[in-house]
């Protein structure tokens, strides 16, 4: 957490926790309750990430998450928000048409959900030029190179990026013209920690890693592979801090019990009709339990 618990993180802050080498804590969350638990814990940086599509909407990849479903839930995350920074992820297809076109959708997340910036996946001269329009017109953008996983179908798999020499010098390129085209933050994916850290000393604005190993400035991960709260196979770099499948599936195994052996509800859990008034005093006795 930076310095003060109370105080607002903003974009300003997060060169200023790298300047003072305070690491950046990153993580996703996609509803209300959820972001208002990460918040409370000293999360600074949620992300609204379009990895929504699969651990939340059920797709088999990011590829169908659409602009209105991002918006939804970036406004749920940000209604929970006070202290951390809200940056929400531009879907696949939302950038890619014209300028003006993913102009008006970032602009969304601010305007209609509250969020603070965006994200774009990709470092191509085209999405070079969009990243500039985008800061132009106001809209902070945290860029995201290494594994962008809106390119499943060119890559063919999930799959760690950089490990040859030509690739990592190209993935290094990117990260500094991301920069240098105004990125306030970079997203390192699933590249080699060799990488990671030499990413992080040429830049100025703050690397934010995932599978980036540990010299970045930030570390982010998706909310449900933290809390084991998802059927999926976990990449490697996942460090796994509670079982909430497994809580959750046994809580709900142990309800369906009870109701099938008629232990729930029970007389603790029941409301029960209000006595006749007595007839003599014509006060009526009170209700048991809490009706509303
Ligand atoms: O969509 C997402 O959750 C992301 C993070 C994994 C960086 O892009």
């Amino acid at each position: 957490m930076s310095d003060n618990a109370t105080t607002r993180v903003t974009i300003p802050s997060l060169r200023a926790m790298k300047a003072a080498g305070t690491r950046i804590v990153a993580l996703t969350a996609y509803d209300y309750p959820q972001a208002a638990l990460v918040e409370r814990a000293g999360v600074d940086l949620i992300l609204v990430g379009d990895s929504l599509g699969m651990v939340v909407l059920g797709y088999p990849n990011t590829i169908p998450v659409t602009m209105d479903e991002m918006v939804h839930h970036a406004k749920a995350v940000t209604r929970a928000c006070r202290r951390s920074l809200v940056i929400a992820d531009m879907p696949y297809f939302s950038f890619h048409l014209s300028e003006g076109e993913t102009i008006r959708n970032a602009s969304r997340f601010l305007k209609e959900a509250g969020a603070a910036g965006v994200k774009i996946e990709g470092a191509t001269p085209a999405r070079l030029r969009l990243v500039r329009a985008l800061v132009e017109a106001e809209i902070p953008v945290m860029g995201h190179v290494g594994l962008t996983p809106q390119s499943i179908h060119r890559f063919g798999q999930y799959k760690v990026k950089g490990k040859e020499t030509g690739e990592a010098a190209r993935i290094r390129r990117e990260a500094s013209a991301l920069a240098k085209a105004g990125a306030f933050a970079v997203v390192l994916e699933c590249v080699p920690a060799e990488l990671g850290r030499r990413i992080t000393r040429d830049l100025s604005v703050p690397t934010i890693g995932i599978g980036a190993g540990p010299d970045c400035d930030g570390q982010i991960l998706v909310f449900h592979d933290l809390l084991g709260f998802g059927t999926e196979p976990l990449p490697k770099y996942v460090r796994t801090y509670a079982n909430l499948a497994g809580v959750i599936g046994g809580a709900v195994r142990r309800y369906a019990e009870d109701v099938r052996r008629g232990a729930y509800p029970d007389d603790a859990h029941s409301y029960h009709a209000a006595a006749r008034p007595a007839r003599t005093t014509g006060r009526g006795a009170a209700g048991r339990g809490k009706v509303s």
